[in-house]
């Protein structure tokens, strides 16, 4: 059994991450987040009860577990006070005894969210983003004048790199943009508060694993969005701001994971995205409205609907390839029962040639056409299978066709939003 999984997304976001590390999270000592912020939304259904989380990591609802939030996460504080509200309201206890926010955070604050939401109002290199301020901040970071959650017990440092940063970011706001600007005097006000109310939660996360792991504590990783919008590697410039592949669990948190680590990656058995960006297997029909309807596609944090398309098996090779995946956990598999015939994409075919990877312009995506393998599905009802042996023929194909084409092992086969309707091929924990 490995001391730890690091699960990270493998498609466009939105796989199943969150379920598959609630499941997995009744095994560890510690759930952690390594990256992005509020933009994520992972959903877990426990006895039927839906939690969608944004940044408190998905081993909440398991409380022997400690939730940890890296220093590569951005941090919006009314997001994550907004959120501990929520667990305290739904029953969960102690929470400032198992949420650890690392003290080098950096801080998602209101200039970001007015920025974001400036750029996207405006229709060119419109990006879809979600509009929680991610990119302006991950910005900040890089142009060293980001603010940290540290920052926030300096008072004196914390209104003088204000001021500086109020003078430019009110600039572009009113004069680029033609929105508000931002009060120096209520920004004060508002993160004085703010810095008492998070106070509880601050600690030297990078200290904590790192001591955790040399305890054996079991860890586990988690990631949000997924390879396709890695900064880097993803279908640039539609992609978010932070970097996503699993290498990241270990710089996000400041500590490296343990020697003994299962990589897990997780995809959905069919392809989903939200917001703007190629997607070459979308299906722009009644088809792709009947996915999203029998998926509840529908996004956990923006609530808009996500573009659904068939498996683009050549997008999850590229990203298996980038991000190092040997392990994956399928999700979704009980949305494609009933279907006759399945389209998994292989190749995509550009000008007459055949393209078998991601390329750096991911403008050529827009004019690729799919080359598909066409499949046969499955009629049975997959909710209360558990046994690997009682996976439909056709199911098992699937899934045999997947591992082949990338190379990997499938440990976990999802068939429900639901904890318990988990197929467990391979246990990690
Ligand atoms: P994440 O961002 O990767 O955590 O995924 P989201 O929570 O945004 O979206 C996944 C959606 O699918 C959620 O509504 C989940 O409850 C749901 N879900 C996860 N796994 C399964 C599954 O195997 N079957 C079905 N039907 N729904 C699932
Ligand atoms: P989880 O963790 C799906 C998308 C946005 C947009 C692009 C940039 O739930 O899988 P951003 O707000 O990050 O600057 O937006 O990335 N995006 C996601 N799509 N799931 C997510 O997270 C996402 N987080 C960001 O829709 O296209
Ligand atoms: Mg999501």
């Amino acid at each position: 059994m490995p001391q730890a999984v690091v699960i990270i997304g493998v498609q466009w976001g939105d796989e199943g991450k969150g379920k598959i590390v609630d499941y997995y999270a009744s095994g560890a000592d510690m759930v952690a987040r390594f990256q992005g912020g509020n933009n994520a939304g992972h959903t877990l259904v426990v006895d039927g009860k839906k939690t969608i989380l944004h940044l408190i990591p998905s081993g909440i609802l398991h409380p022997h577990a400690k939730c940890l939030i890296g220093s590569g996460v951005v941090v919006d504080p009314d997001n994550f006070l907004h959120e501990v509200d929520l667990l305290r309201k739904a029953g969960i206890q102690n929470l400032e005894d198992r949420i650890y926010l690392s003290d080098r955070c950096h801080l998602i604050v209101d200039y970001h969210k007015h920025l974001d939401a400036a750029r996207e109002s405006k229709k060119a290199g419109k990006i879809g983003t979600t509009k929680r301020g991610i990119g302006p901040a991950y910005e900040d970071r890089a142009s060293r004048r980001g603010l940290r959650v540290a920052d926030l017990y300096n008072e004196t440092a914390f209104e003088e790199k204000l001021k500086e940063n109020l003078a430019e970011k009110n600039f572009l706001l009113q004069e680029y943009y033609g929105v508000e600007a931002v009060s120096m005097e209520s920004f004060m006000a508002k993160y004085r508060e703010i810095a008492k109310k998070l106070k509880p939660f601050v600690r030297d996360v990078s200290a904590i694993i790192f001591q955790a792991i040399d305890d054996n504590k079991k860890i586990l990783y988690e990631g949000a969005q997924g390879v396709l919008l890695d900064v880097d590697y993803g279908t640039y410039p539609y992609v978010t701001s932070s970097q996503t592949l699993p290498s990241q669990a270990a710089l996000g948190l400041g500590a490296r994971v343990p020697k003994d680590t299962l990589f897990v990656g997780v995809i959905k058995a069919y392809s989903t995205r939200v917001g703007e960006g190629p997607f070459p297997t979308e299906l722009k029909d009644a088809f792709g409205d009947q996915l999203r309807e029998s998926g509840s596609e529908y996004g956990a944090t923006t609530g808009r609907p996500r573009r659904c398309g068939w498996l683009d098996l050549v997008a999850v090779k590229y990203a298996i390839q980038v991000s190092g995946i040997k392990n994956i956990a399928i999700t979704k598999a009980d949305v494609l029962s009933g279907i006759s015939e399945l389209k998994v994409c292989i190749g995509y075919d550009y000008q007459g040639k055949r393209l078998n990877t991601i390329p750096a312009d991911s403008s050529i995506l827009n004019q690729v056409t799919p080359i598909y393998e066409t499949l046969p599905g499955w009629n049975e009802d997959l909710s209360k299978i558990r046994n690997p042996q009682d996976i439909p023929k056709n199911l098992q194909n699937y899934l045999k066709f997947i591992e082949n084409f990338t190379g990997t092992h499938i440990n976990l086969v999802s068939t429900g939003a639901g904890r318990e309707a988990v197929i467990d091929i391979q246990k990690a924990f």
